[in-house]
């Protein structure tokens, strides 16, 4: 395989067309982790997933294993998941409450700040030569808790994360914040479903940057109807109250791409839920305590999004935060893990996971459409012959507006903007250009005229 180092050549926005490569070259993939994973924000985890000191989970950062913690102080930690001596993971569970993480290999402990904490036979085999502080556990550059997602990074130059989210922070706070409009206030409940695909970590990433063409894929489920408030022919509250919705594609700075709606000023709550009358209530109480709180702004409702580079989520039903973790060329470990109203009554609750279990993860049927795509076009990129045909990305060329009817770069109609956008971004990454270039693209001065 011929291996280019010209990637922007390779992702060509001007005539939409990205090359297979990038979905299968291992020299590229190795490139990645270090150019993109080692400076981009990278979702973590959620504080209510370690609500005590002493908590942690274990996470990834790229291909690399991490662990997130709370120290004796509530203070929270992200940490590579490797012993200082030999480069053990002194963690190998994916949740629990310790005090310290001793490695199992010969036996230092970290302390939940990160502090090397116990060497056996120090005095006696290191005398006065070891400085312990040097061989803490190695903690990221920065970390940021936003709304209870905690996010890092291993770039201390890197822009702050609010800075790095931009316009994007708008409509991942429609996934974090309470139905009822309220900021925050959602919490995980369940465990994390983690799975490998094998797919490239892009197509996913790409898929939620709003792929909504690819929705024949999940006809099936469309007709058997599984949303909480969906049957037979019936397609549900979500759907209903979308009917006359602007559907909105737009890119951000940085490479974030979301699809999500403008309802009409007129918009009224549908009752979806009448043999449940908890479940009802507390939907029509959210619904117009956030008309309240929000006024015009409680029109946007969220689909989905991608934040650059591999973080995903679902703003509605479900409410989901997933990670895209490179574990391979053609290989992604998935995570993801899901978001409720801490205040929502037990019944709603109940409801929705139930449906976020058919509907998600490897087992769920929305889910299972997609990764079928995912892994058959990752594999196609392997092919002697197929490898030589570039991806085409040219639905929607140019059709798209500055700031208008939201902030962004926005299409409304059905685009793959989101998507070239999203590649331009990563080829910026790959050649490794400053954070002023990263982030100043797309150009939110321009006039539509594609990229
Ligand atoms: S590798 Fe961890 S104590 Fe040696
Ligand atoms: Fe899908």
């Amino acid at each position: 395989m011929a291996e280019k180092d010209n990637y922007s050549g390779m992702v060509d926005g001007i005539n939409g067309l990205i090359d297979r490569q990038i979905f299968a070259n291992e020299k590229i993939y190795s490139i990645e982790l270090e150019r993109v994973f080692t400076r981009s924000w990278l979702l973590i985890g959620h504080e209510t997933q370690i609500p005590n000191n002493g908590d942690f989970i274990s996470s990834r950062m790229g291909a690399e294993s991490v662990i997130l913690c709370r120290d004796p102080n509530r203070k929270i930690h992200v940490f590579l998941n490797t012993c200082t001596h030999r480069g053990m993971k002194v963690c190998l569970y994916d949740e629990g409450n310790t005090a310290t993480f001793t490695c199992p290999f010969h036996a230092w402990s970290f302390a939940t700040d990160g502090k090397l904490v116990g060497v056996p036979h120090e005095k006696d085999l290191y005398s006065k030569s070891l400085d312990k502080e040097k061989w803490s556990l190695i903690e990221v550059a920065q970390m940021y808790n936003y709304k209870g997602s905690i996010w890092a990074t291993w770039d201390k130059s890197a822009p702050n994360f609010i800075e790095y989210l931009g316009g994007a922070k708008d409509h991942l706070d429609l996934a974090l914040d309470s139905l009822d409009g309220s900021e925050g206030g959602t919490e995980v409940f369940g465990g994390v479903h983690k799975w490998i695909s094998p797919c490239n970590w892009k197509v996913p990433a790409e898929n939620f940057c709003g792929d909504s063409y690819h929705n024949v894929s999940h006809i099936s489920v469309d007709m058997v109807g599984i949303g909480p408030s969906a049957g037979s022919g019936e397609k549900g509250r979500r759907d209903n109250e979308l009917v006359d919705a602007q559907h909105l594609w737009i890119s951000f700075p940085g490479g974030h791409g979301i699809h999500s709606a403008m309802k009409p000023a007129n918009n009224e709550y549908i009752e979806a839920y009448k043999d449940n009358p908890i479940v009802e209530e507390y939907y029509r109480h959210c619904y117009k305590e956030r008309e309240l709180k929000l006024g015009e702004r409680a029109r946007i409702v969220p689909f989905v999004g991608t934040i650059f580079p591999n973080t995903s989520f679902h703003g509605r039903q479900p409410r989901a935060l997933c990670s895209w973790h490179p574990n391979g060329p053609q290989s992604s470990q998935i995570s993801r893990f899901f978001l409720v109203d801490k205040a929502a009554p037990k019944e709603v609750k109940d409801l929705v996971r139930r449906y976020y279990m058919r509907y998600a993860g490897p087992a769920g049927m929305t889910e299972q459409d997609d990764m079928e795509n995912w892994n058959q076009a990752t594999a196609s990129c392997n092919g002697a012959i197929a490898r030589r045909f570039p991806f085409n990305y040219q639905q929607s060329m140019g059709d798209y507006k500055i700031n208008d009817p939201v902030p962004g770069m926005v299409s409304t109609q059905m685009t793959e903007e989101n998507a070239r956008q999203f590649y331009k971004c990563w080829a910026s990454y790959m050649e490794s250009q400053d954070w002023g270039k990263i982030m100043s693209h797309p150009a939110q001065t321009a006039t539509g005229n594609g990229i």
